[in-house]
C-alpha cells in the first residue's frame, strides 16, 4: 500500500514499524503511552512471540495491561533503572526535538522513564510537527493538595512571559476530575505559541505544586516521522539529543 493510501493510524503504525528496526536482542526498553505507543507495544508484542528478548518498563497502567496481555517480560524502574531505550508517542514536536506531551495523561511517568533511557525514540504522525509549539493546550501535573491556588500561580507567572491563556483543570466528565496514575490533577494550558520553552519549563519546574509538566526538552533523541511521502527520521537514531 503506497503511504498516501494510509489512514492516520496506518502512518502511527508505519512510524512505530520504523523505530521497531532499533530494538535488539537483551534490550532494556521503556513503553510509551498514548494511541501511537499502543502501536509500537502491539508490534512488539508479536517480536517477542517470535522469540525477542527484551525486558520493558511501561509509562503507564494502560501500557502495563496491553504489554502484559501481549506476553511481553515487564520489569520496573526499582528493578531495571537504566534503560537503552523509550519509545513514545508525542502530541506536538518542533525542529528541535522539543516536545510537548501528556495528552493522555502520563507524562510525569513518561518523563521519568524517558530520563533513565539512553536514547528517546518518539513517534508520531506528520501533523504532530509544528513551527511552534504551543497549539497543542500544555498538560501541567498538579499536586491535588492547593490545586486552584497552584494554578493561580502558573497563571500569574505565564502572564509575566507573555503567555494568556485559559487554564482548565482536565475531567473526565462534568465535575469529575481526572486523576493520574500517580494521583496528580492535570491542567491544560491553552497557551498558544510558546516562543521560549525553555524558560516556561523553568519557571513552571518551581512552582511546588507543579509535579511536572508535559514540555519534553533535551529528552527526545530521534522523531519517527510518518507522512504521505513515508517515514523520516529527525535527529539520530544512535546518538546523543541535539
Ligand atoms: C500520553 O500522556 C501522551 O504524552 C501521549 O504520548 C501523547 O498524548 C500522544 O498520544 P497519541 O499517540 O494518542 O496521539
Amino acid at each position: 500500500m503506497s503511504m498516501s493510501a494510509l489512514s492516520a493510524e496506518g502512518m502511527k503504525r508505519a512510524a512505530a514499524r520504523a523505530a521497531l528496526e532499533s530494538v535488539t536482542h537483551g534490550m532494556r526498553l521503556g513503553l510509551g503511552t498514548g494511541s501511537t505507543a499502543a502501536h509500537f507495544v502491539d508490534l512488539l508484542g508479536a517480536r517477542v512471540k517470535d522469540g525477542l528478548d527484551v525486558v520493558c518498563v511501561p509509562t503507564s497502567e494502560r501500557t502495563r495491561a496491553q504489554a502484559e496481555g501481549l506476553g511481553i517480560a515487564l520489569s520496573t524502574l526499582d528493578e531495571t533503572p537504566q534503560l537503552d531505550l523509550t519509545v513514545d508517542g508525542a502530541d506536538e514536536f518542533d525542529h528541535a526535538l522539543r516536545l510537548i506531551k501528556g495528552g493522555g495523561g502520563a507524562l510525569l511517568r513518561e518523563k521519568i522513564v524517558a530520563a533513565a533511557s539512553t536514547r528517546m525514540f518518539v513517534i508520531a504522525d506528520a501533523t504532530k510537527e509544528v513551527e511552534t509549539l504551543g497549539a497543542f493546550p500544555l498538560p501541567v501535573e498538579i499536586d491535588r493538595f492547593g490545586a486552584r491556588s497552584t494554578m493561580l500561580q502558573i497563571e500569574r507567572m505565564a502572564r509575566g512571559l507573555g503567555l494568556i491563556g485559559p487554564l482548565m483543570l482536565r475531567e473526565v466528565a462534568p465535575a469529575e476530575r481526572f486523576v493520574t496514575d500517580g494521583g496528580h490533577y492535570i491542567v491544560d494550558c491553552a497557551f498558544g505559541a510558546i516562543d521560549d520553552p525553555e524558560t516556561l519549563a523553568q519557571r513552571l519546574s518551581a512552582i511546588p505544586g507543579v509535579v511536572d509538566h508535559g514540555l519534553f526538552i533535551g529528552l527526545a533523541t530521534a522523531i519517527f516521522i510518518a507522512g504521505a511521502e513515508g517515514v523520516r527520521i529527525l535527529g539520530n537514531i544512535s546518538g546523543d539529543p541535539l
